[in-house]
Parts: structure tokens; sequence; C-alpha cells
């Protein structure tokens, strides 16, 4: 019997995942899975509600590492992890996106002469400062099989002079996701709870260390969020990270317009993507699906390893000052913003395509 270990630890694991077990179920149901969660993302609003939302099955093995620094995150993953692969001794481990899970998970299974998959590779954005960048390029160089999601992240891969045969363009496989979940999400009555009107919003996520741990940077930018609030509603489902960083800067609301939340589940937070008039985020999985669901967004990041979802979609990156981030929101509400352009392979099949990979490699 082939074995396939699956590893998810946050977030925007969960979605890359799902459709992925749904087609090694389909395409052969006596290939065992084994889903292994590292627990670095562990609140309900940011895991449970998604095995429900996606209709993961439970993981086999919940690792419960939880949030310790970078080093001891990575560390005590490998550590965890280790004993569980030797035990189930899978044929391979397949591991998505860049999160220090995914790092960790591959890191772990290469040194037991277990073959990584990486999905979702190939993609840079050139700076090492952020975690993530290094999370990919240290999980790219140990993988076996690099699925690639846009053509960048073939050229990119090759510019590092990875071996052609190594790199497999399968497209994006969120966007499969995206695409089961989007009748349910038409369905949601998140509009209704918030009192928030089809196209007559912004939706707002932030979580990104360089925007939201110094709270004189999340400020700044709340500052020009409460000045977007004057005209328009503004939803902003906060993310843990800057949960902290807001109660570490006393910030109260000035605006009833500004609406904070909790984290929203995957359905009712598509339904907020879709109808929101724009998205402004610092997030890498929604700078995708806005330019899928064709949605501006508006990106506060310097840089990106989408450029993508600039060059053929919805995104544009703007500065991080209380300015930028209100008069570019103004100026969406007020002028037509590019038209999405149809990406290949963004179509809801990309889980077929890997597991086509899979199934040559084992
Ligand atoms: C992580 C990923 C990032 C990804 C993001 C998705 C790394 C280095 N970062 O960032 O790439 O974009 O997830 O959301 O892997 N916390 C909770 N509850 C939780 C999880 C976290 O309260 O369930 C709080 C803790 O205070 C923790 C902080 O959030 O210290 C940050 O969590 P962590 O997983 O380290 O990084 P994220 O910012 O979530
Ligand atoms: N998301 C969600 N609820 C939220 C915010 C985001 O379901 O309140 C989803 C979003 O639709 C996308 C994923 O979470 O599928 C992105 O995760 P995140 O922004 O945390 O991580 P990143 O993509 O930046 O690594």
């Amino acid at each position: 019997m082939k074995k396939i270990a699956l590893l998810a630890g946050a977030r925007p694991n969960f979605m890359k995942i799902a459709p992925i077990m749904r087609e090694i179920r389909k395409r052969s149901p006596s290939t065992k899975q084994i889903l292994i969660h590292t627990g670095q993302h562990y609140d309900k609003n940011l895991s449970d509600v998604f095995f429900k939302d996606l209709g993961l099955p439970r993981p086999d093995y919940s690792l419960g590492v939880g949030s310790l620094p970078h080093g001891a995150q990575t560390g005590t993953i490998m550590i965890q992890l280790e004993p569980i692969l030797q035990k189930t001794k899978p044929d391979l481990l397949l591991v998505v996106g860049d999160i220090n899970s995914t790092m960790a998970g591959a890191l772990t299974a290469v040194k037991m002469g277990i073959p990584v998959i990486h999905v979702e590779a190939g993609l840079r954005s050139g700076d090492r400062t952020m975690p993530e960048e290094i999370n990919r390029m240290v999980t790219d160089c140990i993988s076996s099989k690099l699925l690639t999601s846009c053509r960048d992240g073939d050229k990119n891969l090759i510019r590092e002079g990875v071996n052609r045969r190594k790199i497999h363009f399968v497209g994006n496989v969120m966007i499969d996701s995206l695409k089961v979940a989007l009748p349910y999400a038409d369905k949601s009555q998140v509009l209704q709870t918030y009192g928030l009107k089809k196209r007559d919003y912004v939706c707002v996520t932030l979580h990104r260390p360089c925007n939201v741990d110094e709270p004189r940077n999340l400020l700044e930018i709340i500052a020009g969020l409460e000045e977007a609030a004057k005209k328009t509603k503004v939803i902003f489902p906060v993310h843990p990270r800057t949960l902290k960083a807001l109660q570490k800067s006393k910030w109260k609301p000035k605006s009833r317009n500004l609406l904070i939340t909790d984290p929203v589940g995957y359905i009712d937070f598509l339904c907020l993507l879709k109808n929101s008039a724009v998205t402004l985020t610092d997030s890498g999985g929604i700078q995708e699906e806005t330019t899928f669901l064709g949605v501006p967004c508006l990106t506060v990041r310097p840089n990106t390893e989408r450029p993508i979802t600039i060059t053929e979609g919805t995104n544009r990156l703007i500065k991080s000052d209380r300015k930028s981030i209100f008069t570019n929101i103004r100026s969406v509400l007020s002028k037509p913003f590019p038209r999405k352009r149809i990406i290949k392979y963004w179509d809801g099949k990309a889980a077929g395509r890997i597991w086509k990979i899979i199934d040559s490699f084992i």
C-alpha cells in the first residue's frame, strides 16, 4: 500500500491541502493518507473552523507545537515529526506554502531519506528579511518535486539552477478550494451580521511583522483606515498577532464605521472578500483570491512574491503611511480598476495535475 504524509500547520495551509487530499481519495482510494497538523496555528478560528469549512478529515497526528520563536518552533516541529515519520514510513511528504511548518517538515523528511514534494514552489519576493522567503528557498532547495502555481515560479527556480525535470507547473491549488467554496460563500449571512452592503465596504487583513509588530507602524495604517471609514464601512477581521500589537498600543476605535472582528472562517471570509468594493491586505493568499474574483486589492507591502497578481490581476502595492492608505482606497472607490484576466491553470483543477505528479513519482 502506498503511503503519503501531508503536513499542514497554519491558516493558509488548510485550503491548499484539502483539494489534494480529496483528489488522492478519488483517484486512488487504496493510498493511505497521513495528515499531520503541527499546531503552529491552534485558535479555533485559525484552525478548527477550516477543517469544518473545507471538509478536512481529523489529523492523524497533532503536534501541538503552538507559538514559539522561529528557532524553537522550527526545532520543536522537527523533534516531534521525526518519530512519526519513522513509525509511519511514508513514501513521500507533501508540504505546501512557505510557513515555518513547511520548512521544518521538509528538513525533517529529507534528512530521513523521505522525498519531499513542495506545492507552491518557486515564489520569490527577493526580500530575505521575510521569514517566508527563507522558508521558500530552503524548502525548494531540498525538495524532490517543485510544483509551481505560475510560470514566474518556474523561471525563479531555473534562474537558481534547479534541474528542470524537478519543476512542474500545476497551477494554483488555492483556487480549487475557492471554486468549491463559492456557492457556500454566496449563502453566508456574514454581510447581514455586520450590516454590510455588497460593493460598499473595504475588507482588511494585516499580519506581516513589518506592518503590525511595531505599534507605530500599525497605528499609521489604522489612521488611514479611520480616514477611509469617514466615507465607507471598513471590516477588519484581526489576526491574533495584530491583536496583540493593538492591545499593546492601547488603541481605541474612534469610528463606528471601522468594524473590528475576530478572524472569520473560510466561507464567511470569501463572502466578505467577494463582495468588497476593495480589499486591503498584506496576505499572500488574498492577493491571489482577489485576482481570481476580480476584486481590487491594495497590498500594503514594498514587494510581492506573487507579481502575476499585479501584471495579470487586480493587485497594486501601496505604502503603509496614513495618506497612502486612505488616498489609495479613495482612488479605487472613485475610478475604474484594471479588470481581471484569466490566469493559466488557476482553474480549479490544480489538484488533478498534482495527483498526476505524485502518482508518477511513487
Ligand atoms: C504565520 C506564518 C506566515 C503566514 C501566517 C498566516 C511563519 C514564519 N509565519 O504567521 O507566513 O502568512 O502564519 O496567518 O511561519 N497566535 C495566536 N493563536 C494562534 C496562532 C498564533 O494567538 O492560533 C499568535 C501568537 O501570539 C503568535 C503570533 O500570533 O506569537 C504569531 O503566530 P505565528 O504562527 O508565529 O506567525 P503568524 O504571524 O501567524
Ligand atoms: N482567511 C480567512 N479568514 C480571515 C482571513 C483570511 O479565511 O479572517 C483566509 C483567506 O481567504 C486565505 C487565507 O486565509 O485563503 C490566507 O491566510 P493568511 O492571510 O493568514 O496567510 P498568507 O496567505 O499571508 O500566508
